[in-house]
């Protein structure tokens, strides 16, 4: 197998689990990121992330010498007798408060390859990005391409899920590859030569669509079956059968079906966000994102609505909240539906109690949730309680002890925001019990 000298800039979750899971195809591997903190920690053989499966991979590229690291591009790119072909742009496009993409950084980058290039150069787009990004990046290129050296834009979107990303990178659904040129076609072909997936090569603004429709595609389902077990809590019906129901359906399939508190992270809002407001910059009002955007603003109001519905005056109650990530397996709290659900019951002079088992020290030091009592385990949490949210499904939480948390709690009331457990055995156990779209 014919294997590249890869630059990778943005040491992300992205750029790290691509490095990384590029590296163990075999390549030589340079992740490059500005902030001396993380390189730091970098080159210290330490990830500064938590992703399940990523350590042991780092380890072991880092100690056969195929993985290492820079703190600027032409650094990075540079490495005597492994000069970059391949350069993947990871790094972040966070949102504008309009919603659109801020892409600066990916600018930025664009500008730095081309000022360090010496050859045939791939850029390869991994970040999420607006369509048309690709054709900046080949504008910049362009101009700062003094030499006027060949290169080649790519748009090979990321799919990777936060908890899964080594899984989903190694094994993927598939690999997009937007290219404009056979050559670039025929080096990103064999980049991706060891592994077994069916690879898709279309234009380069097809490349970048397929990212943004897939995301908003997904959270348009979870905001479906949110609204769906709205409806089925009016009427008394279970929405866990009605999506096994629906799911059953190859043509809509079981997945994402999951009703809770409303998708979180640091991709479904933004790029949901970013596709809306890109369609409406371009002249197409895509008034389906916006639906599903307020679906998702109305399901994190369900804990505030069910302590209402069960605890009448709010002001000096106490409500413990079990998990804050934005899904288990993770540590991320980036819009995480935590925060929103803090501000609502916050406002209405709720004393907050908290508990994650992974995200609590990043969870400390955000300013949004000050004011929440952090606690060291889940039985300390609902102490004194009126009432426990279930906010993130941490399997651990399955397992506690119901007659010891009946005990410490004020009020036996259980608000099972993400379906966690069986309504009968919690009722059985003397609790009051709520959960999404069901009886
Ligand atoms: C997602 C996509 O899955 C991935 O392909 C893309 O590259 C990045 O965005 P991620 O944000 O890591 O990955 O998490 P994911 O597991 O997809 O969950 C996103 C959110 O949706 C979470 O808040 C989760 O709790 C919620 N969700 C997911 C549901 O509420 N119900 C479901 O059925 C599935």
């Amino acid at each position: 197998m014919e294997t590249f000298n890869v630059c990778v800039v943005g040491a992300g979750y992205v750029g790290l689990v691509t490095g990384t899971c590029l590296a163990e195809l075999g390549h030589h591997v340079v992740c490059v990121d500005s902030d001396p903190k993380k390189l730091k920690v970098l080159r210290a053989k330490r990830i500064p992330i938590y992703e399940p499966g990523l350590d042991k991979l780092f380890q072991r590229n880092v100690h056969a010498g195929r993985l290492s690291f820079a703190g600027t591009v032409e650094e990075g790119m540079g490495r005597p007798g492994r000069r970059a072909q391949v350069v993947f742009i990871a790094v972040g496009t966070p949102p504008r408060a309009d919603g659109s993409a801020d892409l600066s950084a990916v600018e930025a980058v664009a500008e730095a390859v081309a000022k360090s290039m010496r050859d045939y150069t791939v850029l390869v787009d991994k970040s999420t990005v607006p369509v048309e990004t690709g054709e900046w990046v080949s504008k910049t290129v362009a101009r700062f391409n003094r030499k006027g050296l060949p290169y080649d834009v790519v748009s090979n979107p990321e799919f990777l899920a936060e908890g899964t990303a080594v899984n989903d990178f190694l094994k993927p659904d598939r690999v997009v590859l937007g290219v404009t040129s056979p050559r670039a076609e025929a080096v990103m072909r064999k980049i991706y030569a060891g592994i077994k997936a069916p690879i898709l090569v279309t234009d380069v603004k097809s490349a970048e669509l397929i990212k943004h429709a897939s995301n908003s595609f997904l959270a348009t389902k979870i905001s479906y079956i949110n609204a769906v077990a709205a409806v089925c809590e009016k009427v008394g019906a279970d929405v866990t059968l009605v999506a096994r129901g629906m799911g059953l359906d190859h043509r809509i399939g079981n997945q994402f079906l999951r009703p809770g508190l409303g998708f979180g992270g640091f991709c479904f809002p933004k790029d949901l966000e970013a596709f809306y407001w890109l369609s409406r910059q371009k002249g197409y009002d895509f008034h389906l994102l916006k639906a599903v955007k307020d679906i998702n603003e109305f399901s994190k109001s369900w804990v505030l609505r069910k302590v209402e519905e069960n605890l009448w005056n709010l002001e000096g109650k106490t409500v413990a909240l079990l998990g804050l990530a934005f899904k288990p397996n993770t540590d991320d709290m980036r819009f995480a539906p935590a925060v929103d659900i803090v501000r609502m019951l916050r406002n209405r002079q709720v004393s907050l109690r908290a508990f994650d088992p992974v995200s609590q020290a990043i969870a400390q030091r955000m300013p949004e949730l000050k004011g929440v009592r952090f606690c060291p385990d889940p039985y300390d949490c609902v102490k004194g309680a009126d009432a426990a949210a279930v906010v993130t499904e941490w399997p651990q939480f399955r397992d506690l002890d119901l007659k010891k948390v009946k005990r410490l709690m004020r009020v036996p009331l259980i608000l099972d925001g993400r379906n966690l457990y069986d309504p009968a055995a919690v009722r059985a156990a003397g609790f009051t019990y709520c959960s999404v779209g069901r009886p």
